[in-house]
């Protein structure tokens, strides 16, 4: 017979109102050029909100210590101190440069599981990531080259390399990867900054974007691993040191950085929580929009025990926001 589980709290539902109110505080800084301040305002947003919820919080994944941004430092303690006990992994601003410059693609994200259940990179700044949905998911190999990956991801996607596309990073450091993509016949998608957005959008069906390849932060690793866990996609990552002083760093921890980490090393938890926010327009969430007297928040939300998936369109009357939280909306 069926056991019958009953439902349980959806923490991944509170944690929502932290990435909409980061998401809105940044939203006041698109375009205005200054990065900064705009990621502060998103940091106090979020923090403010994560301060309600009842569970005992302490963030594992900062944003901000690569960057020497405002961060919600690793080891802060948040939440109402009753509940659940869980690490966290916040990045208020995923793409604080394309929220100064007013490009598209940037969101707020954080990532919640149980104590334990979060991969720590330790003082890995960099990390090369491979990121696939549900089909392609036992196609991948980081240890193979990007060429032998595409064409197994093509053969498991049932499409031709030429009609598999691939989010990359626009960096220096990709000018080989972006050759070797090109070379094989598959199609690149280049991306300033944001690459858990890019996560996403390979894992998520009919956003143009089939495969996330290259190195990003490693912070951003982590917290896609969750929501690439509760899609039921496939992602490996390895630590990739773009300093000699970041590899001794981690050489001295104890990290290898030949190593590649599978999905369960990176998000071991069961139970994980995701949201996220769009601030701009994005592959698959729209960013902040004003309307009058209201704002409006595009969100996705997401728990890995029952792999449900919510988009989730809220309507924020501003005066009320404000008699709440002052003038960062
Ligand atoms: P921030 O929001 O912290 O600026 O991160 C944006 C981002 O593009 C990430 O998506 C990515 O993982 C990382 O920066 C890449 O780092 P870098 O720009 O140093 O290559």
């Amino acid at each position: 017979m069926l056991a019958i589980e009953r439902p349980t709290r959806n923490l991944s539902l509170d944690l929502l109102r932290s990435t909409e109110a980061a998401a809105l505080a940044a939203a006041r800084w698109v375009g205005l050029g200054r990065k900064d301040e705009g990621d502060q305002a998103a940091v106090d947003a979020m923090r403010l909100l994560l301060a309600t919820v009842p569970m005992q919080a302490r963030v594992v994944i900062g944003e901000g210590e690569k960057d020497k941004a405002p961060m919600l430092y690793n080891g802060e303690e948040l939440g109402t101190g009753e509940g659940p006990s869980v690490d966290l992994a916040v990045d208020p601003i995923e793409g604080t440069r394309l929220v100064a410059q007013g490009r598209g693609g940037a969101i707020s994200v954080i990532a919640a599981a149980e104590r334990g259940g979060l991969f720590n990179p330790g003082p890995g700044f960099y990390a090369a990531k491979l990121v696939v949905g549900p089909r392609a998911k036992e196609a991948i190999d980081l240890s193979a080259g990007p060429e032998e990956n595409l064409r197994e991801i093509a053969r498991a996607l049932g499409k031709r390399l030429r009609e598999v596309t691939v989010f990359v990073l626009d960096k220096p450091r990709h000018m080989g990867l972006i050759e070797r993509i090109r070379q094989v016949g598959a199609r690149v998608s280049l991306h300033t900054d944001g690459d858990v957005g890019g996560a996403l959008a390979a894992v998520l069906p009919d956003t143009g974007i089939d495969v996330l390849m290259g190195t990003g932060g490693t912070p951003e690793g982590v917290i896609a691993a969750v929501a690439v866990k509760a899609l039921g996609g496939g992602m490996q990552m390895r630590l990739d040191p773009q300093s000699e002083e970041e590899r001794w760093a981690l050489v001295n921890n104890g990290y290898d950085p030949q190593r590649v980490y599978t999905l369960d090393e990176l998000c071991p938890a069961e139970d994980a929580h995701f949201a996220a926010t769009g601030i701009t327009d994005g592959q698959f969430l729209r960013g902040v929009r004003y309307r009058g007297e209201y704002a409006v928040t595009h969100s996705l939300v997401i728990r890995g025990h029952t792999r449900t998936l919510r988009y989730i369109e809220s309507h924020h009357l501003l005066e009320k926001l404000r008699a709440i939280s002052g003038e960062l909306y």
